[in-house]
């Protein structure tokens, strides 16, 4: 490469990697995988050492890239927070080996710890009280995010200990573990959220939030990695990390001390494949050298300590043919694109078909028929497609386009502007979409029609003895008992769970019939709210967003599911076969003196919130709605009571009680 070329392609990389910093330590959102960045980073590297003129000591190769935000106040860190350098190879192991063996000339001992994937984090303490936690930012200053931190019950505020030197900072990683993270997706997903792509984005994301009862609710944890200060209890890093544990600090079992680069290398290959069941991410292993003071005597590099390097593990990657590109059509009618694929081995498993999430995703990789395409296979377990080897894409190739029209029943597809994917909306006459319903309704968790199975539920709609949920408990075992493969037997089985399902509760029932967005722990709510579906169906948008944890999003779809003739019918079909269309209240009632009520609250008030006296109104047997009407009972009235309500009320000689009154009534006073 000629000079000026280089210093032009040094250009081009030190804006690429400034780009993919800010995606991943200010947006949370990383366009490209890590492997990714650090090739485009070494490639940089390299450069600048070969054409050492255009160093610069801003380049993105010598400083670390930064998270800080304007939301926050920033604090300096008394000792800089840098980065790893990283390596994927075992030779590049030895060779770190080979030159610490020199510079120190003198015997050494090595820690290796797990790398946590999560974001690092900065704790100072004073006498034992953590006084602020401060994000590593650009390495020198940071975001102070002490009431975020806070809420982590792992870290503790307090420290009662005799042997805690008076100033000490701690080094460590916040992150989310499996369970949480997807805990924490599926109530996004439920709330009709974007879920977080990995739940390192989504600790990041959690770290940075400006309410920290939000962060609080969130299951943060944290692993502690160092130590800093004057006056340690242990001049070894290992010595140091127990006491911490001592402490009340997390510090990870795996943590080992190793004498030489082969337990080093040991310990690197069992976690290569043991990282699969832990319940946490790791993005590889650190390898550190035990001693302080041989640390110090290594010392740093602007970017990274010289006595540690991070070894990462690779992504297991395949290269394989795609076949053609299927559309799927789900309950809801959402369209996914999914890859089929020239099967190939990888990670253990045989992939043949790798989804494609939405239409931006296949422009994105700029997918062409018989492409040759890489597969990974990272933390998760799904396989995914992270590029086309493009220099054996054969000429003229067809761009793969997304379709316009369902391919099962040809309506043309819709995409609202919001939202990433396309759907069909003919959702009463498009096949998938009406198994889909079926099939969802009669799952465990939704109506536990365990006599069933989805194959049974293909061959019922095939013979059109099924169209919607409601004919299942029109079905009786002579229908069933002469189709193929379905004997007596299993008709008298199918119809007892069917009958069976009869007896589920309110909340299963309102998860079952498949509204969007409403997921088991947005039915749960809704029904404990609503506790019949009667009020459900008569609520409007604006009732609807009186449910704690419901949103716009939720809101628009329960009442658009309820607007419509035919699900109205079969709501009344199912009554009818004697499902549960209220939830059991014995529990959650207290009294029956509101009974029949219909109360509109309006106003400020003193001895209760408004979230409050509406659960009092449901839990004495009345009904809070939002808008006044000849069927409203009367009106809990507090101070500043809106000025178009209270025309009404009059209007419609609606009593207006006062919140002492209304306490009088329900004897709660
Ligand atoms: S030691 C002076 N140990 O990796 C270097 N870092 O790229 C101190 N990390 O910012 C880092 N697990 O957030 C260390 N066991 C571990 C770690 C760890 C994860 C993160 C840390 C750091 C980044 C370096």
């Amino acid at each position: 490469m000629k000079k000026e070329e280089a210093g032009k392609r040094i250009h081009t990389l030190r804006t690429e990697l400034e780009k993919h910093n800010h995606n991943y330590y200010v947006l949370n959102k990383p366009e490209i995988s890590d492997f990714e960045y650090d090739i485009l980073l070494n490639e940089l590297t390299t450069l600048e050492d070969k054409y050492p003129e255009f160093r610069k000591e801003d380049s993105p190769s010598n400083k670390v890239g930064s998270d800080i935000t304007r939301e926050f106040t920033q604090q300096q860190h008394s000792y800089p927070m840098l980065s790893l350098s990283n390596t994927y190879s075992e030779e590049e192991l030895k060779e770190f080996d080979s030159r610490l063996k020199r510079s120190l000339g003198e015997s050494f001992e090595y820690v290796c710890e797990l790398k946590y994937d999560g974001v690092s984090i900065s704790i100072i303490y004073k006498n034992g009280r953590m006084i602020a936690a401060v994000t590593r930012g650009d390495g020198t200053t940071g975001d102070v995010v002490t009431n975020n931190v806070r809420t982590i019950k792992s870290i503790p505020s307090l420290i009662n200990s005799e042997d805690i030197p008076s100033d000490f900072v701690i080094r460590g990683e916040i992150y989310l573990p499996h369970k949480g993270f997807d805990m924490m997706n599926q109530k996004k997903i439920e709330k009709g959220e974007q879920a977080f792509a990995n739940p390192r984005n989504a600790a990041a994301g959690t770290l940075k939030l400006l309410d920290s009862k939000i962060v609080a609710e969130r299951p943060l944890d944290c692993f502690i990695y160092y130590v800093l200060g004057e006056s340690l209890p242990s001049d070894s890093h290992y010595e140091n990390m127990q006491t911490a544990r001592s402490w009340g600090f997390r510090v990870p079992r795996e943590i080992t001390l190793c004498k030489n680069i082969d337990e080093v290398l040991a310990f690197t290959k069992y976690w290569d494949t043991e990282r699969h069941n832990l319940p946490y991410d790791i993005d590889g292993v650190v390898v550190k050298i035990n001693s302080l003071t041989q640390q110090q005597e290594l010392g740093s590099t602007a970017k990274s300590p010289r006595w540690a390097i991070a070894y990462k593990f690779k992504a297991q990657q395949a290269e394989t043919r795609l076949i053609s590109v299927s559309f799927q059509v789900g309950r809801t009618g959402s369209i996914t694109p999914v890859a089929n694929l020239v099967p190939v081995q990888l990670a253990g498993t045989t992939v043949k078909r790798a989804s494609l999430h939405n239409a931006d995703q296949i422009a994105l990789l700029d997918l062409h028929a018989n492409d040759l395409l890489y597969v990974e296979k990272g933390g998760e377990i799904i396989p995914k497609i992270v590029g086309v080897n493009f220099e054996k894409r054969e000429k003229g190739s067809q761009k793969i386009e997304f379709i316009n029209n369902c391919p099962i029943c040809g309506t043309p597809l819709v995409r609202e502007e919001s939202e990433a994917n396309h759907y069909c909306p003919n959702s009463e006459g498009c096949p998938p979409q009406i198994k889909g319903r079926i099939k969802h309704f009669i799952s465990r968790k939704a109506m536990d029609i365990d006599g069933l199975g989805e194959e049974t539920v293909d061959l019922l709609y095939r013979e059109k003895l099924i169209k919607n949920i409601a004919d299942l408990y029109r079905l009786s075992e002579k229908d069933i008992s002469v189709l193929e493969r379905l004997g007596e037997k299993s008709a008298s089985n199918i119809i007892a769970s069917i009958n069976k399902s009869k007896n589920r509760p309110f909340e299963s029932l309102l998860f079952a019939l498949g509204i969007r967005y409403v997921g088991e722990t947005v039915a749960r709510t809704i029904a404990t709210y609503y506790n019949n579906i009667d009020s459900l169906i008569e609520a409007g948008i604006d009732d609807l967003l009186d449910i704690p944890e419901v949103g716009s999003s939720i809101a628009n779809s329960i009442f658009n599911y309820f607007s419509k003739e035919q699900n109205r019918e079969i709501i009344e079909r199912l009554r009818l076969a004697g499902l549960n269309m209220e939830s059991k209240r014995s529990e959650s009632l207290r009294g029956n003196q509101l009974e029949g009520q219909s109360v509109v609250i309006s106003g400020t008030f003193e001895k209760h919130s408004r979230e409050q006296y509406k659960k009092m109104i449901e839990e004495y047997g009345g009904k809070n709605v939002s808008s006044i009407s000849k069927n409203t009972s009367f009106m809990l009235g507090g101070e500043n009571i809106g000025p178009s309500k209270l025309k009404k009320a009059k209007e419609l000689g609606i009593k207006i009680i006062s919140e002492i009154d209304f306490l009088t009534i329900i004897d709660n006073l």
